[in-house]
This record gives structure tokens, sequence and C-alpha cells, in this order.
């Protein structure tokens, strides 16, 4: 057997093993004087149910290798997708990783993290030799679990998890040959989900005698207040319905809007118009809880991620709306 060290080129060898997608853990412990210490680490792993063992691999020029290799007890604890920050503080060499940091009671003394996935409190078993890395096995001496998204890693990036999706159409699939339109078309997935979501709060709208327009502009006055006619054309500019003078009056003449002089022909909700849209966006709301409980949390935080992707690379430069309320003067008592 041919036993020569294959020399690969190490960038080019990363990005294939980067093609395995993995979770993200911090695995903490504490070194003999009791100082708390944590890794970032995708190596985690499982090994075996009965009896439940786990492994992980830490670089031999990790500063914690030496806390590891003498430890009793260490924690691995698979992190949810909004904890990015988290990964990237103890994927750092040389700081306080754990300032400020709440810390739940565990088995052991070693750091239990809070708000994660799922946790692992392990005890060592065994550790091996891995080439510029160790290996540690440990024996899994009490695990939770909750229902936060889990963080991923892949190609070198943090991403989301998601199913794959079924087939849209419940018939057989008719050979389209060579059609331009098909059911992965982005512009009909985005249009079809958006209507069907849409719909669910329709009867809403229609018991209040609102129109999409009319609900365009009272939910954007809800987020920020008051706005200039001008302002309100330029936030709902992407819905190409032309919100003019004629039906900012006609709101303000059924008492859902009032005028401002603050900006002067400002424009903002009367008590009317604030339940009014309150009533609304708490159906929306519940028809999104819906949604979301059908498609659970992980795909649920994914979906947003991606539409949030998709705003951005389509975005034609509208101005900002969640982060507007700031950059306008309050305004005079
Ligand atoms: C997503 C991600 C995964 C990582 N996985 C590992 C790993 O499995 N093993 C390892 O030794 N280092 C891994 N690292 C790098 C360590 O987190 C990093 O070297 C850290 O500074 C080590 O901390 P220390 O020097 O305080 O021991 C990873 C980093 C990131 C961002």
């Amino acid at each position: 057997m041919d036993r020569t060290t294959p020399t690969f080129d190490p960038k080019d060898f990363r990005r294939a093993l980067g093609m395995f997608a993995t979770g993200v853990t911090i695995v903490t412990t504490r070194t003999e004087d009791g100082a708390p210490v944590g890794v970032t680490a995708n190596s985690f792993n499982s090994v075996s149910l009965t009896p439940p063992l786990v492994l992980w691999s830490l670089a031999k020029n990790a500063r914690s290798l030496q806390a590891f290799s003498t430890a009793a007890h260490w924690n691995v604890h698979i992190l949810a997708e909004d904890q990015v920050a988290m990964s990237n503080l103890f994927a750092r060499a040389g700081e306080d990783k754990f300032g400020g940091l709440q810390l739940d009671t565990g088995l052991t003394t070693a750091p239990l993290l809070h708000a994660c996935s799922a946790r692992f409190q392990c005890r060592t078993m065994f550790q091996y030799e891995g080439g510029d890395h160790v290996i540690f096995v440990g024996e899994v001496i009490g695990y939770d679990r909750s229902e936060r998204p889990p963080l991923l890693y892949v190609t070198g990036d943090y991403a989301l998890a998601s199913r794959k999706s079924e087939p849209v159409s419940t018939e057989p699939s008719a050979d389209t040959g060579s059609a331009l339109f098909s059911e992965d078309l982005l512009g009909y997935l985005l249009g079809r989900s958006h209507y069907q979501f849409v719909n669910g709060i329709r009867a809403t709208l229609n018991e209040r005698g609102l129109s999409e327009a009319d609900f365009f502009v009272l939910s954007l006055l809800s987020v920020q207040e008051p706005l200039s006619a001008a302002e309100i054309a330029g936030h709902v500019a992407y819905t190409s319905i032309d919100i003019g003078p004629v039906l900012l009056q006609a709101l303000c003449d059924r008492g859902l809007l009032r005028r401002t002089d603050e900006p002067a022909d400002g424009y903002a909700l009367s008590v009317a118009g604030r339940d009014a849209i309150l009533h609304v966006l708490a159906a929306a709301k519940a028809e999104e809880a819906d949604v979301v409980d059908q498609l659970g949390e992980m795909e649920a935080a994914m979906l947003r991620n991606l539409l949030k992707r998709l705003i951005r690379v389509t975005d034609p430069g509208l101005p900002k709306l969640w982060t507007g309320r700031a950059e306008r003067p309050a305004p005079k008592p």
C-alpha cells in the first residue's frame, strides 16, 4: 500500500470539505483554575446511541487545547439561527468570550450557555490523535432541546435549513416541453404565495371597507408617522398602486387619517384609523401564525431570510421603512 502523504492544495481541500453542511456548536469547559473556556466547532458529530456518545475535534494550536485535554466534562451547544454573533465571538482567540453571557446551571461545572437549539452535557471518554487536531469523544450525561431553528455552516458561510419541497402541483406533471412558464418560475411562486397569503386577511379588510391601497397607507403609517403625501407614495412605490391626494383625502374624510402641521401637509393615523389597522394587523398576525405553524419555525426563518435577500437584490432604492423612525426629528409638542 502506498503510504506517502498526499499533498493537496489546502485551500481547495478546505473548499471540498466545505461542501459538507454541518451545524455550528460552541463547546465549553473550565480550566483547572475554574476559568470558563469555549470554542466554536463544526466538527461535532454523533457516534453512538447506546451508549450515547458524541465527538468533536480541536486544532492542536487552539489556545483552549490544554483546558479540554485535562477536562473531565464539557458541554456542546448546538447554536440557533440567531446566534451567529455568538459563533463569531467564540471563533476568536484571545477574548473574554463569556463576559456578560447568561449561564444556566448544569450537571457539572462546565459553562452551560443559554437559548440554543440543543445542548449535550458530556463526560470525557476518549481522546485520539487526529493529525493536526485532537478528537474528543464524550459520553452524553444530559441533554435538552428547544424549538429554535438551528444554524448551519456550508461552503464557508452560515446558512439556514429547509426541507426539500414537494412540487407545487398535485396533478401528475404534464410534459411542458420547452414552455416558458413553469411552476419553478420565481415570479409565479412569489405571486401565487403572495395572493394566497393575502387572501387570508381579505375578509377583515372587506369588513372594514378597506381596499388594498388603504391597507398599504394605514399599515405604513402604523410603522412611521407622520409622513407627507410624497413620502407615502415613495414608500409604497414597490406596489405600483397610485396613492395620490385623492385617496389620502378620502381616508381623511372617512376619519381614518388626520392632517398634521409637522411636516406641513403631513398625514397621521386618527384614533379610528389606528383601531382599524390594529384590527387588520391582528388578523394578519393570526394568519401568519397559522402559516408558520404549518411550515415550521425552521422554514419560516429560512423563508424570511430568503425574502429579505430577494428584497435587497431587487430594491430600486426605496426609502428605508424600518430604520426610518429614528431619522425624522421628533414632532414638536
Ligand atoms: C463555523 C466555525 C467552525 C469551526 N470549527 C472548528 C472545529 O471544529 N475545530 C477547531 O479546532 N476549530 C474550529 N473553528 C475555529 C475555532 O473556533 C477558533 O480557532 C477559535 O479561536 C479557537 O479558540 P481558542 O484559540 O480560544 O481555543 C471553527 C470556526 C468557525 C467559525
